[in-house]
């Protein structure tokens, strides 16, 4: 059995908590497709571990895969599981030996061309973390793969080809100085020596290999997609995406099970009650138009804990977008979805949701396919009643009927829109306060 978790919007959902819940039942957690850009909390026994890279399974003595569709950084990666073992874990993590490493040139590079855009409107808001560069070379097959970080002589080889032509594009291109990040030797002893702890502790694998051998013992896999379908490479709103497939086909060419695997599972799209947004790109319902809405937006950002987790930046706020949901739930098939920050709604004097757009004359139920005519859609509101604030903890404790009324209508309207039905419902931030109708494990 199968369960892939989805980010519906532009990531930050709140995918950790139902990873966590679901997790649970899982015996391997997969990350699929990104990198260090991810971030995700975990709270386990009282103590809060900050982790990117390392899949939270791993902390809750699940084997946590980074899939071949992710790109590595190891530095990341060690330092994470150095703290966790300093913390007294034994996180077991394995790293698909297809995966693609992310090199210190390309953190330069994705902060280099991010810079060259700043006074444009292409710059895309990244997390810095090199995400893109390296997604471009493993697609021009420069890449190194952790693979190639076994073999030291391999290694030197990849590097000694491709490093000459990131430093001649730093220099000659951007007009500056390259430094460590082109030091072809001393790469090769950092990265060799990383090897070495993959090799020592048995870390790296054939992906798709291990997955199928512990299903045919009848294990458990749950599918950890990070970021969201709006920052897809190919669903999302281009050029403002990150450069991987977080959608559900990802899962199949980012973990070498088949789509047929995937697809006789479970697919749940999570769900942020309302929408918010790190870094640039359209958003037809943001909360920006006048003082009310800068208020409102304000309120959300702050109770809703709306600062990205990787960068710290505030995430821009707006109503619920049906549109884009629709899209969501079309490209990944959701078989069902988990509704969070119910709570952070309460108590408001007023409920919208975009649930169409108006686009030149016309009413329109999805996103278009470019970017400029999304920029220029209008949303259609419509008006919710609000719901009070209550004691969200006695609601989790009590289950869904607990939840009030007016909260209730609105999750019908999304699962009548969707047409798949809510699985759980976030009300709070602890693990606990999750609402659950159905465990996609039992399905
Ligand atoms: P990159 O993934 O660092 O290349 O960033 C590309 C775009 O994706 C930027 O708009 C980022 O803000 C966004 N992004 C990347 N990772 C996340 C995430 O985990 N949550 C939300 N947005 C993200």
């Amino acid at each position: 059995m199968t369960v892939t978790i989805v980010g519906s919007q532009l990531g930050d959902e709140g995918k950790g908590a139902l990873v966590d819940l679901w997790g649970g039942d899982a015996d391997i957690v997969v990350r699929y497709q990104g990198g260090d850009n991810a971030g995700h909390t975990v709270v386990e026994d009282g103590e809060e571990y900050k982790l990117s890279l390392v899949p939270s399974g791993a902390v809750r003595d699940k084997v946590g895969i980074l899939g071949n569709g992710c790109v590595i950084n190891p530095r990341t990666l060690f330092s994470e599981i150095d703290d966790l073992r300093e913390r007294g874990l034994e996180p077991d993590v394995r790293l698909a030996k297809r995966a693609h490493v992310i090199m210190p040139y390309h953190r330069r590079l994705d902060n280099i061309e991010e810079e060259a855009k700043a006074d444009s409107d292409l710059t895309v808001g990244t997390t810095g973390r090199g995400i893109g560069p390296t997604y471009e070379d493993k697609a021009g097959r420069r890449g190194i793969r952790v693979g190639d970080l076994l073999d030291r002589d391999v290694l030197r080889q990849r590097l000694e080809y491709v490093v000459p032509k990131k430093k001649s594009l730093i220099e000659d291109v951007y007009g500056l100085e390259a430094g460590e990040e082109c030091d072809i030797e001393a790469l090769i002893d950092e990265y060799a020596e990383f090897g070495r702890r993959l090799r020592e502790n048995d870390m790296a694998v054939n992906c798709g290999d291990f997955l199928a051998e512990r299903r045919e013992a009848g294990e458990n896999v749950m599918f950890e997609g990070a970021q969201g379908t709006l920052i897809d490479i190919d669903h999302g709103s281009y050029p403002y995406v990150t450069s991987s497939n977080p959608t559900a086909g990802g899962a199949a060419t980012g973990s070498g099970l088949g789509p047929t695997v995937v697809g006789q599972g479970e697919v749940v799209g999570i769900v942020k009650a309302y929408l918010s947004r790190v870094g640039e790109g359209p958003m037809p319902t943001e909360l920006k138009d006048d003082d009310r809405e800068e208020e409102l937006a304000d309120y959300i950002r702050e109770k809703g804990g709306e600062f990205g987790t990787v960068t710290g930046r505030p995430r821009r706020i707006g109503w619920l977008d049906i549109p884009m949901l629709r899209h969501a739930a079309r490209v990944s098939g959701f078989t069902g979805i988990a509704v969070n920050h119910l709570d952070v709604l309460a108590g408001l004097d007023e409920i919208k949701v975009g649930h169409a757009y108006e686009h030149d004359g016309e009413e329109r139920l999805t996103i278009p396919a470019t970017t400029e005519e999304w920029a220029k859609c209008e949303p259609v509101l419509k008006e919710f009643e609000p719901w009070p604030d209550v004691d969200w903890s006695e609601v989790a404790e009590e289950g869904y009927d607990a939840i009030p009324d007016a909260a209730q209508d609105y999750l019908d309207y999304l699962a009548e829109e969707l047409d798949v039905p809510v699985y759980a419902v976030g009300v709070g931030p602890d693990r606990e306060q999750t609402v659950q109708l159905t465990n996609p494990f039992d399905e």
